[in-house]
């Protein structure tokens, strides 16, 4: 096997992280930033949760992927740039390739940069003729794509997982704008997003019954532990995840299981039994709560797929206001 591709790295420094770790789990109300899940253990874990029954996201998408792609493929064009913020392992993005001729250059966007490195050189190996420029970095943060080779005409962020549930909707909406500052006049963005549905449907899905969530949501008290010098039990800490429906997510917490106290560089960090630190939201939304929110973060909504169930959609959103 080749040597992976060189990834461009924009450093996620330990001290970003620990700052942040701090912050969370000082205040009130703890909680802890969602992009610290995905060390390369808690990316094979995501990969794991992606292919479980219960999980039906991901298989979700997928269809609705193979069932349209030529649908989509009309509506991106031709000579453009696919940026994919997330990338992963995504079989997804294979789909793309596999069935949109128009794309001349694939930039792979991911924190997990070993994860990166490692799926680019697979998609550079498998797609000859594709330019695939992997960049390393967190896309919540400003970041640079470096030129490409070939000419392009436009730019078309691709978002899928539904990865914009996990952002609160005002931070949707922000984070949907930096997306339109980045893909330009004339630019478009595929993206997966989640449904509103059963309650019954999101509580098993994330609380399966391998365990493989809950191993997720822990992995990343293992991470500080080895990262940041951490002494976390994780003997004394329990996943729990619900649908909250006031709010339209899933939260996703950390239960401290007895009154105990955790050292990370210096601070000590206090728990009560049964306290949460609040690990993750993922937000359902209705076709009219996403147009909404597209529509104030500068695009219009011109396609929209789900499947026969409307657990999911892909939707293919052009940049609007510039
Ligand atoms: C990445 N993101 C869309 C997943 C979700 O469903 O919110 C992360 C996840 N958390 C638990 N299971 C999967």
């Amino acid at each position: 096997m080749d040597e992976d591709l060189k990834v461009k790295e924009s450093t996620i420094g330990i001290n970003l992280m620990l700052k942040e770790v701090i912050e969370g789990l000082s205040k009130s109300r703890k909680e802890l930033p969602c992009k610290y899940f995905y060390d390369e253990r808690g990316s094979q874990l995501f990969d794991e949760i992606c292919s479980l029954d219960e999980y039906y996201v991901t298989r979700t998408e997928l269809d609705i992927m193979r069932t349209y792609i030529d649908e989509m493929s009309e509506v991106m064009g031709r000579q453009l740039m696919l940026v994919e913020y997330g990338s992963g392992s995504s079989e997804k993005i294979k789909i793309i390739l596999d069935h949109v001729d128009g794309i001349s250059t694939y930039v792979p966007i991911d924190i997990s940069c070993q994860h990166l490195a490692k799926s680019a050189t697979q998609i550079a190996a498998k797609y000859k003729k594709l330019e695939v420029i992997p960049v390393c970095a967190d896309y919540n943060k400003p970041f640079s794509i470096p030129e490409p080779k070939n000419e392009i005409l436009h730019k078309i962020v691709y978002f899928p997982g539904s990865t914009i549930g996990n952002f609160h909707p005002v931070e949707a909406r922000k984070f949907l704008s930096r997306i339109k500052d980045v893909a330009g006049p004339k630019g478009g963005l595929l993206i997966g997003v989640d449904l509103k549905k059963d309650t019954t449907i999101l509580n098993s899905a994330y609380n399966d019954s391998q365990g493989v969530t809950a191993a997720f949501n822990l992995n990343q008290l293992k991470r500080f532990n080895r990262e940041l010098g951490s002494n976390f039990d994780l003997a004394n800490f329990k996943h729990k995840a619900f649908y909250n429906d006031k709010e339209g997510r899933v939260e996703m917490h950390i239960i401290s299981q007895a009154p105990q106290e955790v050292r990370l560089n210096g601070t000590t960090i206090s728990f009560n039994k049964d306290e949460s630190i609040w690990t993750e939201s993922s937000y359902k939304y209705s076709l009219a709560e996403f147009e909404a929110i597209a529509k104030d973060a500068g695009f219009s909504v011109k396609q929209v797929w789900t499947d026969k169930n409307n657990l999911f959609s892909v939707q293919y959103l052009n940049v609007e206001n510039y």
